[in-house]
């Protein structure tokens, strides 16, 4: 399907003095991964993280953008400003952004739509919560979130897209989706995608599964054929955990 990306997903974690040799320790431990391999990090790590992958296989990602191009948003950081550090990736719509600040299915489509138009590429998050899981609304949920964050998008921007279902009760929680569990919803997206836009495009956007993904259930989920890659917390802040599965994306 999709191009396989595992993208570990710092969030506020590591410090900049500690970057520059993680990264390098994840380039050495990441050697023969056959899939993309992305670290994205805080802003404030960013540069010592770029400057640490140069000529490598590992490519560096933000944790969140701003929607603007420029102007009166303090302490905010532009796509721009992503682009000139050499940042490739961008993550938009997590969960704890959405919890936390404000994140709308409305400022995703903003962020995505300009990611896009400056050659970034979007991570657009998505995922239910226990309670919309056991009132059986899972895939409607889903639903409106990617169609809400692709409204505008055309098919030849979509394309170059990644999508992370993370279920919210799953994240950080040690409690993994089970590998059909994970498969169900990327396959309904896939589907969803289909109706959205046409085959062709839906084959081509990466889908990934995140949510406590580790080294021990990394394979297993993997091997699904509509998980296309993880978007992977905690266990990206190991590099010999992160290792393993990438080894397992192929
Ligand atoms: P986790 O986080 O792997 O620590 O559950 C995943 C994420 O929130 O992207």
């Amino acid at each position: 399907m999709g191009k396989y990306v595992i993208a570990g997903n710092w969030k506020m974690n590591k410090l900049p003095s500690e970057t520059y040799d993680y990264v390098k320790e994840v380039i050495e431990a990441t050697k023969g991964a056959e899939c993309e391999v992305v670290c994205c990090t805080p802003y404030v790590c960013l540069s010592e993280a770029v400057r640490a992958a140069e000529g490598s296989h590992v490519k560096i990602g933000a944790e969140n953008l701003h929607f603007e191009d420029k102007g009166a948003f303090t302490g905010e950081v532009s796509a721009d400003m992503l682009v000139d550090l050499g940042v490739k990736y961008v993550i938009m719509g997590h969960s704890e952004r959405r919890e936390y600040n404000n994140e709308t299915d409305e400022t995703v489509n903003l962020k995505a739509k300009k990611a896009l138009e400056k050659g970034l590429v979007p991570i657009v998050c998505c995922g239910e919560s226990l309670e919309q899981r056991e009132a059986g609304i899972t895939m409607d949920w889903i639903a409106i979130q990617i169609k809400k964050a692709f409204a505008g998008i055309c098919a030849c921007d979509a394309k170059k897209a990644v999508i992370a279902y993370e279920p919210i009760w799953a994240i950080g929680t040690g409690k993994t989706a089970t590998d059909e569990q994970a498969e169900e919803v990327c396959a309904g997206i896939r589907a969803l995608l289909v109706d959205l836009y046409d085959e062709e495009t839906a084959k081509a956007i990466t889908i990934q599964y995140g949510g406590s993904m580790n080294a021990k259930n990394a394979a297993g989920l993997l091997a699904k054929p509509n998980i296309d890659g993880g978007l992977i917390g905690g266990a990206s802040l190991v590099a010999a955990d992160f290792a393993v599965i990438t080894s397992a994306a192929k």
